[in-house]
């Protein structure tokens, strides 16, 4: 690595040595008699999501106090994402928006995560041009951020951690956004080198929790008042716990284990997806009947030049199998428009598949080049008008897929688990059941965190609306 400043010993004699990291930072702020302020902003998917409540933990143990707006912070954490260009730009433009908060609060600590910073050259550019920044860390040293705030607080040069080293790290504290509704990360990294994809470079390889962490921590989350569990990883077709624990196994004594709540998991790929998992989500009353299967692509030219590693026959083939084993299942995929060489007919290809399929709900996303990626380097990259083009037919097609499917809820009884106060109506909460759009329903704030049983008035493309029935 051409720089890398590794911070490797930031306290020493002046700090007693028993204390952590962590204890030393909360040591000053008492000294000054202040409870100081953080804020977090995520970018990117739900794996930051997650990563940012154990960001969250870590500030509270430090004896910062949660603040939902970066003005008033003294402490700004930035988790970044790297998928799409998209996603950069934006982290970029908001740490730039930080700087007039530092201009007014020199105090201010800055310190930047996530994917983006885990390429050498977003850590570099943020080093160079941003020198309000104090410090980046890279997915793999999460855990190093109390040392990074305390070399911050303490004066001491800035530091622009590439670790290069992805271990699992338990024990972090978390400071979770919901009591109900819960990440639960069961795997990290992804071997898999599709040829678009940022992700392996910056997360690193698969590594797997084992299953007596994962199962410690539902049981705790189940205690603390969770109903919805999302289990988490790049791949979780193929978590390995050990001992021939594999995902459907994982989920069985998770379902096992008392209590009302349900279980769901993210995200999935098709060439791993197993018969026994399917099994799993056809047997256990707990899973909810969502399959997030990502094809990315309906042709099968541009599958290997995705580097997919399965075709769209064996890809049909598994939906079937799991269309027969849960008829009623929900199914929803990723799917990348114009990836390099795509043609006319293989995008005929991919509206083939959302005819075949008939996925509930589709993720969509141009093609967007990512540096050290060999899709970057391929030639013919399609113009973005042809892209946008493509996706506006898309997302026309998909629409009106949907608005059929959702059809089948009509009238229907669901048990759904208040999740939450609706975005568009305060009076309303909303949440999901077993389909994949959100339900809305007339229902006092006090019922968040408790399951309803809903009937089922109104369905429309992209939501529900239902009603509480009377026990
Ligand atoms: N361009 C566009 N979409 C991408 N995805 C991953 N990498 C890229 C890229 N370079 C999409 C894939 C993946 C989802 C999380 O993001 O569809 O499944
Ligand atoms: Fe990226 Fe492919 Fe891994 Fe998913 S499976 S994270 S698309 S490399």
């Amino acid at each position: 690595m051409a720089e890398n400043y590794i911070v490797s010993k930031i306290i020493d004699g002046d700090v007693a040595e028993h204390l952590s990291f962590t204890d030393a930072v909360a040591a000053i702020h008492k000294k000054k008699g202040y409870t100081p302020k953080y804020f977090v902003q995520t970018f990117g998917c739900q794996q930051n999501e997650a990563d940012s409540e154990r960001l969250g933990g870590m500030c509270v143990a430090m004896g910062y106090e949660k603040t939902t707006t970066p003005d008033d912070a003294d402490l700004i954490l930035v988790n970044t994402c790297a998928v799409r260009e998209h996603a950069e730009k934006k982290a970029l433009s908001i740490i730039g928006q930080y700087k007039h908060i530092k201009d007014r609060n020199p105090g201010l600590v800055i310190g930047v995560g996530g994917c983006m910073v885990t390429q050498e050259s977003r850590a570099d550019k943020l080093r160079r041009s941003y020198p309000y920044v104090s410090f980046t860390f890279d997915t793999g040293a999460i855990h190093k951020v109390p040392s990074l705030v305390l070399g911050a607080l303490t004066g001491k040069k800035r530091s622009f951690i590439l670790s290069d080293e992805w271990k699992i790290n338990e024990g972090l504290p978390i400071s979770r956004e919901s009591a109900h509704m819960a990440w639960l990360s069961i795997m990290y990294g992804c071997n898999n080198f599709c040829s678009y994809c940022i992700v392996p470079y910056v997360r690193g390889r698969e590594r797997s929790r084992s299953a007596e962490a994962i199962i410690e921590e539902a049981k705790q989350l189940i205690a603390g008042g969770a109903r919805d569990i999302t289990l988490l990883g790049q791949n979780v077709n193929s978590y390995n716990g050990g001992d021939g624990v594999d995902i459907a196994e994982l989920m069985h004594k998770i379902c096992a284990l008392p209590g009302d709540f349900k279980l769901r998991f993210m995200t999935s790929h098709p060439k791993d997806a197993s018969d026994r998992l399917i099994e799993a989500m056809a047997t256990e009353e707990k899973i909810v009947k969502h399959f997030h299967l990502p094809i990315q692509s309906g042709s099968d030219r541009i599958l290997r030049e995705m580097n997919r590693k399965y075709d769209t026959a064996s890809y049909l083939e598994k939906i079937a199998k799991l269309k027969e084993a849960v008829p009623d299942v929900s199914i929803t995929s990723d799917i990348i428009v114009g990836f390099p060489g795509e043609t006319e007919e293989d995008f005929l290809g991919t509206l083939d598949i959302l005819k075949k399929v008939r996925y509930d709900m589709v993720f969509s996303f141009i093609y967007s080049p990512r540096n050290g990626t060999p899709a970057a380097r391929m030639d013919c990259q399609i113009p973005r008008e042809v892209s946008s083009e493509r996706m506006g037919r898309l997302l026309a097609l998909q629409d009106e897929i949907s608005n059929e499917r959702n059809q089948r809820f009509l009238g229907r009884t669901m048990r759904v688990l208040a999740e939450d106060v609706s975005k568009n109506d305060s009076t309303m909460l909303t949440g999901r059941g077993d389909s994949v759009r959100p339900i809305h329903f007339s229902a006092d704030k006090s019922m968040i965190g408790q399951f309803v049983d809903l009937k089922i008035k109104n369905v429309s493309t992209y939501c529900f609306e239902g009603e509480i029935l009377k026990p």
